[in-house]
């Protein structure tokens, strides 16, 4: 946190309450109900989180349920597990078998369902596949796909014999994609031709092709035909995923894993250019993703369930694949954008197959919003019955829209906090208990115990802006940094004294409420997604003109966040074409979702007289804001009276 204080200015005073009809058939329908659950999680984590374990299918029942102290823990130490026969192979014996996993949407307009027996066998199908091309119990595999069925196989395939998958969100670029098999030390990627987006293809194959000559761990390459677009296939190291499939067998039995076994590596931006490899393990994990899934989204046997997220991040990790899959639930899955081949894309596939479970991000609903109320209008919305958020703090007012516009005011609205670390929604009003307030994620679920403390770790009063921190561990925590065990003491646990410090600022109200104030440290939320304002800047030095940049974030009406870059260079002076170049550079080396919103040339940066970049004027400057702050460290006053003028 930067010397300033929190200072928090929203006020909202309204409050809905569930509606009866919905406490009446809620999986948790009671404010005591939760507040028992709550305090056993409190009490008696291991004896709470053991006794909902239960609820998995286990090889060999764990020994201990909680082993050692944050940051060092282990869950059901001792217990054999598998999370691909969790989300399959269980509900085979039921009536289950038949009934749909995913219900898939192309953009293009193409479907197709899949049972969960036709899951089961294409898993087990591309499990062999696998362990044909030489992967191994532990070895670890890249998946760089688009928002297809393949992506799910894939990743239970992985599950399945216990290789760790990373997967690695489309939009990313052959750069990042590079750093990130590296960093892992990948043995195969899985890939397509190419994806929709806009009516546009997305150029996979061709990244990782670039992104494999500097990533020589990677032996093999699958290609999944999806837009049937030409691309270049190695002999002996690229396959397409059709040829393989068509020989091998479907019986392929689930490795009994430890509890602990690594499940997956996700990549995410930290405070410094290096993404971080968070790593997620079996056990713990999946019983988060179940048990939040059915809390949060109070899933029943026959929802139609969509949460809109690409699979490549977090919340499409633990609510597309899975927390509902382990929940046996039917999940909708959408490959493309929300405006193609118009704005009426999401309301038409709500309508069309009836979903009644829709969880998706602010910066979706803010574009909703802009696009205009017509567009939901003209759709049938009336299978609803619940709505979500994630992924930043929704404001008031685009809660109000969607209570209003999307839920006919019939709807509860869950605004669940959490992050690629916790693995799973830590705070979130339950449907069928909490009073929602737009704006506010509320109140912890079961099992999770949080505060909001000041940096020695006191506690402070209601409406005092603080860090946000967790007391006591979790299950579906990240156990650690991948190759960095010393980072991921540092990040999480080194700022507040035995807490897990998330990094967001936070207040309660009187009614013990949370409201998150967004990031404390420098990392920035454009449209959800994490990005480090290092990475940004390692980016714009790497170009041959730059000399140096710093980079902030500032208001944006539809991203929340957008990405301002303030540039000198080695010499001369900026121009058109030189921002366009940078530009470009940017998302060469990072991907699309880091294009920068806004160049601006300077002659010199705010420095301290130490050195160090003052950011918080830039943010100003960003905002078109006046600085109110201390000024008197500022090494060359001159800096700031040119980037204002500038301004005009
Ligand atoms: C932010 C996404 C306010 C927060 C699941 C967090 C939120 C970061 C919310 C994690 C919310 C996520 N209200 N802020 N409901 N949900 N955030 O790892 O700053 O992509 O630290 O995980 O998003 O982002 P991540």
């Amino acid at each position: 946190m930067s010397s300033e204080s929190i200072q928090s200015t929203l006020q909202e005073t309204r409050s809905f309450a569930p509606p009866a009809s919905f406490v009446s058939q809620a999986n948790i329908s009671s404010v005591e109900q939760y507040q028992q659950m709550w305090q056993r999680g409190k009490d008696d984590p291991a004896g709470f989180w053991g006794d909902l374990a239960a609820e998995l299918h286990w090889f060999r029942k764990w020994d201990t349920v909680l082993e050692g102290e944050m940051p060092n823990t282990k869950w059901f130490t001792g217990g054999k597990i598998n999370a691909s026969f969790n989300c399959l192979d269980r509900h085979l014996t039921t009536w289950r078998k038949n009934k749909a996993a995913i219900i898939w949407e192309g953009e293009p307009g193409d479907t197709r369902v899949l049972t969960y027996q036709d899951l089961h066998r294409e898993v087990c199908k591309f499990a062999n596949v696998l362990k044909r091309l030489g992967v191994r119990t532990g070895d670890r595999v890249t998946l760089y796909l688009p928002l297809i069925p393949e992506l799910t196989i894939a990743m239970l395939a992985c599950a399945r014999i216990g290789a760790t998958h990373s997967i690695i969100f489309g939009g990313f670029s052959a750069d990042a994609v590079a750093d990130r098999n590296n960093d892992a030390e990948a043995k195969v990627i899985v890939t397509a031709d190419g994806g929709w987006r806009r009516g546009k293809e997305v150029l996979l194959k061709q990244a990782v092709d670039e992104s494999l000559k500097k990533s020589p761990t990677v032996q093999k390459v699958v290609v999944v035909r999806r837009t049937g677009m030409q691309v270049h296939m190695m002999p002996d190291r690229d396959y397409w995923w059709n040829d393989l499939m068509s020989d091998v067998s479907a019986d392929c039995d689930a490795v009994e894993l430890d509890s602990e076994h690594p499940l997956f590596i996700l990549y995410t931006s930290g405070s410094t250019g290096k993404p971080k490899g968070v790593v997620h393990t079996t056990g713990g994990y999946l019983l988060g993703a179940m048990m939040t899934s059915k809390w949060v989204f109070d899933l029943k046997e026959d929802d139609t369930y969509w949460c809109t997220a690409d699979i490549g991040w977090i919340t499409g990790h633990s609510y597309v694949a899975y927390g509902p899959l382990c929940n046996g639930s039917t999940v909708v899955m959408y490959e493309g954008a929300p405006n193609w081949p118009d704005e009426g894309r999401f309301w038409d596939i709500i309508e069309k197959y009836r979903v009644s479970v829709f969880y998706t991000a602010p910066t979706a609903i803010r574009a909703f919003i802009k696009w205009g109320d017509h567009w939901p209008a003209k759709y049938d919305l009336s299978s609803l019955r619940l709505l979500g958020s994630v992924g930043e703090p929704i404001n008031p007012e685009a809660w109000m829209w969607y209570h209003r516009m999307i839920g006919a005011e019939r709807c509860p609205i869950v605004d669940t906090w959490w992050q690629t670390e916790t693995g799973a929604i830590m705070l979130s009003p339950l449907p069928g208990v909490t009073p929602t307030k737009p704006g506010s994620c509320t109140q912890p679920l079961p099992g999770v115990v949080c505060d909001i403390v000041d940096k020695e770790g006191n506690s402070l009063g209601p409406n005092e802006g603080g860090l946000l921190v967790l007391r006591q561990p979790w299950p579906s925590m990240l156990r650690t940094l991948y190759g960095d065990h010393e980072r991921f003491v540092q990040t999480y646990f080194s700022t507040v004294p035995g807490c897990y410090f998330a990094g967001d600022g936070a207040r309660k109200d009187e009614d013990g409420y949370v409201w998150i104030m967004g990031r404390v440290d420098d990392v920035l939320n454009v449209a959800g997604h994490r990005l480090s304002t290092m990475e940004v800047e390692s980016a714009l030095v790497a170009h041959e003109a730059v000399a140096e940049a710093a980079v902030v974030g500032f208001p944006h009406d539809i991203k929340g966040e957008g990405i301002c870059c303030f540039v000198t260079l080695k010499s001369g002076d900026g121009s058109e074409a030189l921002e366009r170049d940078l530009i470009q550079h940017v998302r060469k080396q990072i991907g699309a979702l880091a294009t920068p919103d806004k160049i601006r040339f300077t002659p010199a940066l705010p420095k301290t007289r130490s050195g160090k970049i003052m950011r918080r004027l830039l943010r100003d400057i960003a905002a078109g804001r006046e600085s109110v702050g201390d000024t008197t460290t500022l090494e060359d006053l001159s800096v700031m009276a040119k980037l204002r003028e500038q301004e005009e």
